[in-house]
């Protein structure tokens, strides 16, 4: 049964305005942040973000910050009209869809469609930010967690967590939430946004939520739709293999390396190319050679053009050991 249709905020003072004056009646408020192209994963933070507010803002919001010039910026899915309906379906519906044109957008030389120009012509898509920060204009204050964004993700998308970090932070900024919803899907992403809001002093609770998944274990994603369906069967492999990791953890086989191999040697067998495949602690994201404590197996993996994440918390209880 449809809800109510959300407002569609596109500008960043009427929406903090908007929370502003919502907070001032007593009123607290769930975000949830997203690029759109909605799923069920999206869906359930909404609807556990019910759980913890009185109103909820989703933004959609393609952030070029966190894409690189080869990366999939210009190709990411969208349906905007799509993900409305998606939203009024929830129980309970969608407060307010925070959808801003462009968040790199300080004033009038610099705003709305040709924000972007510079000497060289307009600067368009993945190379929007790395340009505007070569040319000396525009945006040049980057939010860094500089060990949480190293390592996996980090490595293989060197800009992304830098750019994740600083849109959420304006995110923030600007819809002066209580609560932040992220789903454990994006594992790093999570811990980096935990550890951001904690050392900036946000008064802010963010939530970690479970990983949603199709039937068949594929985690949801909106880069699913790019798979071709021999892709799709492909891909099957990395929640096979993990869970098979962690039925061999839970059995004692504790050593990491082997482990790895065993996810890694699976996903190539099924077509994929493994990007990384990582044991590490849970809180501090390290890589561990054994199993001793909470860790998280971190996996990416190509099918073709397509690069999937996800992962599986193994958490052993002393009596399985
Ligand atoms: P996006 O990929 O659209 O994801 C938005 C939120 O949905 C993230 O918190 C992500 O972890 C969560 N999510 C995606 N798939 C999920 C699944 N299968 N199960 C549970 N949660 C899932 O992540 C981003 O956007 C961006 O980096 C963003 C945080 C919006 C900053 O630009």
């Amino acid at each position: 049964m449809a809800t109510k249709e959300p407002e569609v905020i596109t500008d960043k003072h009427e929406m903090r305005k908007w929370s502003r004056a919502m907070r001032s009646q007593g009123k607290t408020i769930g975000f949830v942040p997203t690029m759109g192209y909605l799923h069920e994963g999206h869906i359930t933070l909404v609807r556990e973000a019910h759980n913890h507010s009185d109103l909820i803002v989703v933004s959609i919001y393609v952030n070029p910050g966190q894409f690189s010039p080869t990366e999939d910026l210009s190709t990411y899915p969208s349906d905007f009209r799509g993900d409305i309906e998606k939203l009024m379906a929830i129980p309970g519906g969608v407060d307010v869809v925070f959808h801003p044109h462009n968040l790199y957008d300080y004033g009038p030389n610099l705003s709305g469609d040709n924000g972007f120009e510079s000497k060289g012509g307009k600067l368009k898509g993945a190379g929007v930010v790395s340009c505007v920060e070569d040319s000396g204009f525009g945006h040049e204050t980057w939010v860094r967690v500089e060990n949480l964004e190293k390592g996996m993700c980090g490595e293989s998308r060197p800009v992304f967590f830098r750019g994740v970090a600083t849109v959420v932070t304006k995110l923030f900024n600007i819809v002066e939430p209580d609560v932040a919803m992220f789903g454990k899907k994006d594992y790093q992403q999570w811990r980096v946004i935990q550890r951001l809001v904690r050392d900036l002093d946000f008064s802010i609770k963010v939530i970690g939520s479970e990983i949603v998944r199709h039937n068949d274990g594929l985690a949801m994603s909106s880069r699913n739709v790019h798979l071709s369906p021999e892709q799709r069967q492909q891909a099957l492999s990395i929640n096979r293999s993990l869970l098979r990791a962690r039925i061999a953890a839970e059995k004692g086989h504790v050593n990491c390396q082997e482990l790895r191999d065993l996810v890694t040697k699976a996903i190539q067998e099924a077509g994929g190319k493994v990007d990384y495949a990582e044991i590490v602690d849970q809180e501090s994201l390290r890589a561990v050679e054994e199993i001793t404590s909470p860790v998280v197996f971190c996996v990416a993996a190509w099918f073709g053009k397509v690069r999937l994440i996800d992962n599986m918390e193994i958490c052993l209880r002393n009596g399985d050991l």
